[in-house]
């Protein structure tokens, strides 16, 4: 996965994002990760990109020309590869429109069906949103999925592109080793996950629940779904009924 993130805050994203698991899988090229700066692209000896709204009200719009130079410019970066190998450019610039996510909280809400999504694509565009948003001319030329991370305001758009960089990047092989499971957590069957515990078996007077020490697995499978389940019904009841209504019960 190539992403490349349209930001005031490049080192915001480079930082966060070269740590930890991601940051290995970029080190192995797994991922890659580029950024474009906005600022770059402003249209004034200031280097500012935004500006008041038009119809009054408090606040500051990112303008439409930094926004659309930046993105021929990460156009123009992802496509780098594809240059050396077609010289039919425009061809695949129709055929492969690379996705352009835009983040901002009127989006649509992410989840791990979106996150699965985005991960079979071969490269994302992300524009993280500042201030009051950016103009919607632009947007309308470029984004092709709006996306917010939940109910709630940022200060900017960089910490949701993160978040779904994240969760892209755990779904493409090779980006989690063996340890890391992908498979059984949360969301991955429908249901929240089990409660887990590691050594040692007692803490503090809490014991670990005989059933995991009883090396029968049939029995320790049961009890984990039933504790999904049990979970899933205290803190996302909805998630609860729509498990039992796809498998036809209820
Ligand atoms: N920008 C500010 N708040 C946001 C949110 N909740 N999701 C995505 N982008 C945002």
């Amino acid at each position: 996965m190539k992403y490349c993130v349209i930001t005031l805050f490049p080192e915001l994203i480079e930082n966060a994002f070269s740590t930890s698991i991601t940051g290995r899988a970029l080190s192995e090229g797994i991922l890659s990760l580029d950024t474009v700066s906005l600022r770059a692209f402003s249209q004034n000896s200031y280097g500012s990109v935004d500006d008041y709204t038009y119809g009054g009200g408090a606040g500051m719009l990112i303008q439409c020309e930094p926004v659309w130079l930046a993105y021929q410019e990460a156009l123009s970066r992802i496509e780098t590869k594809f240059d050396e190998e077609c010289d039919e450019l425009s061809t695949i610039r129709e055929e492969k429109r690379t996705r352009v996510i835009y983040t901002s909280p009127a989006g649509r809400v992410f989840d791990e069906g979106m996150a699965e999504e985005f991960s079979r694509e071969e490269s994302l565009i992300i524009l993280c949103g500042h201030y009051e948003g950016v103009d919607q001319r632009v947007l309308d030329r470029i984004v092709t999925d709006e996306v917010s991370i939940g109910d709630y305001v940022l200060t900017g758009g960089e910490l949701p592109a993160l978040v779904i960089m994240d969760a892209v990047s755990r779904r493409i092989p090779g980006v989690l080793n063996n340890e890391d499971s992908a498979g059984s957590e949360s969301f991955e069957n429908g249901l929240l996950e089990y409660p887990q515990y590691t050594r040692p078996k007692e803490w503090r007077g809490l014991s670990v629940p005989d059933i995991l020490l009883s090396g029968d697995h049939q029995a320790v499978e049961t009890w984990r779904l039933t504790e999904a389940k049990k979970k899933t019904k205290e803190m996302r009841p909805e998630l609860l009924e729509k498990w039992y209504k796809d498998r036809g019960i209820m």
